[in-house]
């Protein structure tokens, strides 16, 4: 049961890339949240494709339709479902792919798990396009969190080789800076890399060919005693979601694999009193989490995402029904990066498993 997750706020996906439409049934909501759907447009439209020339040419809206759970702008505490009818596809861009497997997509592990039966046409349901019921699913789960003093906010941390500065490096992320980084291309910390990192896209778009980076998720206003030991730890939780989200292939909390190259004195967060008498800790090299439970300070993740697999340039393959080599140029519309539309991807997810997490009520006060 692939398409279900969540405890305390479920979720149930479907559709595929070229089929009808796509969806979400999201259970567990409480009765009478307000649901602004302008905010939850803004963040489907930040994943949408087609909106500048850094992206995929295909033009989706991507207008949901709610057909349960919402009542006078709120929730009633029934299952929300809300799907998004596929209106741009063209299917006949991948009638040569059934049986010429594409390197670094699912086509290949996809049909020898479904005996052939899974709709290939777009990536079927393996296609980045199922993410767009999750943005819905987390734009809601953010106002939910808005009303609790909890904000997710990302950044491009790097693509390519081309790096931004990191969330440590700052003094102070603002709620200003989080709403600025919604309203640009490639959100960044330091604006003067966009050029730099908009021209190796380009570049690589040119060559018809692709490149990857890595989002840095962080979430302020988090309390201190969310999570659990062992199995639902913090880090399982957000973890089994990020690795939910298609072209994600790595993960780290806080310092991450840096952490192995200090000393333990480096490593740990010294505790002291603020001005307020609030605990804080001197450093994050845990980012936010200890024993799989939050201490207060914000959390913090990287996630590398792939360079898309679906390029032009000629590759070696097979032709599954043929049972022989075969050479392949992807044809259709591709995006050279998909960094920008994957963090709000990122976003949602974790808006989504902080909601389930803080429902699940085992913070003690
Ligand atoms: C928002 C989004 C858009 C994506 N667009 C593309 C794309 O245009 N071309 C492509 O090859 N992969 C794209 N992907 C990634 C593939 O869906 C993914 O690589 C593939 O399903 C294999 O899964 P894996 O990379 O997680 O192993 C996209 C993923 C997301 C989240």
């Amino acid at each position: 049961m692939s398409g279900i997750w969540g405890k305390n706020v479920q979720v149930s996906i479907f559709g595929e890339s070229h089929g009808v439409a796509i969806g979400i049934t999201i259970n567990g909501l409480p009765p009478g949240l307000e649901v602004d759907m302008e905010q939850v447009l803004f963040e489907m439209a930040r994943r949408a494709p087609g909106r500048n020339e850094l992206t995929t040419p295909r033009k989706e809206k991507d207008q949901p339709e709610i057909l349960s759970g919402l009542l006078d702008g709120k929730t009633t505490g029934a299952p929300l479902t809300a799907i998004i009818w596929n209106t741009n596809t063209r299917s006949k861009d991948y009638s040569l792919l059934k049986n010429v497997m594409r390197p670094g997509q699912a086509d290949y592990p996809g049909r020898v798990r479904y005996k052939g039966h899974n709709d290939h046409r777009g990536s079927g349901h393996f296609s980045g396009r199922i993410t767009a019921p999750l943005v819905f699913a987390g734009a809601i789960c953010k106002q939910w969190l808005a009303q609790k003093g909890v904000t997710v906010g990302a950044h491009i941390q790097s693509i390519g080789m081309i790096e931004d500065e990191s969330f440590a490096d700052q003094k102070e992320v603002t709620l200003e800076q989080i709403r600025s980084f919604k309203e640009q291309q490639l959100p960044l910390f330091n604006v003067e890399k966009e050029t730099e990192m908009k021209d190796l896209i380009v570049e690589a778009k040119e060559d018809g060919d692709s490149v990857g980076g890595v989002v840095e998720t962080f979430v302020l206003g988090l309390d201190a005693g969310y999570g659990n030991p062992f199995f639902d730890s913090v880090e399982s939780q957000l973890a089994h979601l990020v690795f939910a989200v298609p072209a994600i292939k790595g993960i780290e909390f806080g310092t991450g694999f840096d952490i192995a190259k200090m000393r333990g004195s480096e490593a740990n967060d010294e505790y002291y009193y603020d001005e307020h008498g609030q605990i804080k800790t001197r450093s994050n090299n845990n980012g936010g989490i200890i024993g799989g439970i939050t201490y207060g300070m914000p959390v913090v993740f990287r996630a590398a995402v792939k360079p898309p697999a679906s390029i032009k340039k000629k590759q070696q393959t097979i032709n599954v029904e043929e049972g022989k080599a075969a050479e392949l140029e992807v044809e259709g519309r591709h995006d050279p990066c998909i960094v920008p539309r994957v963090l709000p991807v990122l976003e949602a997810v974790t808006a989504l498993g902080l909601m389930d997490l803080m429902m699940g009520g085992q913070h003690h006060e």
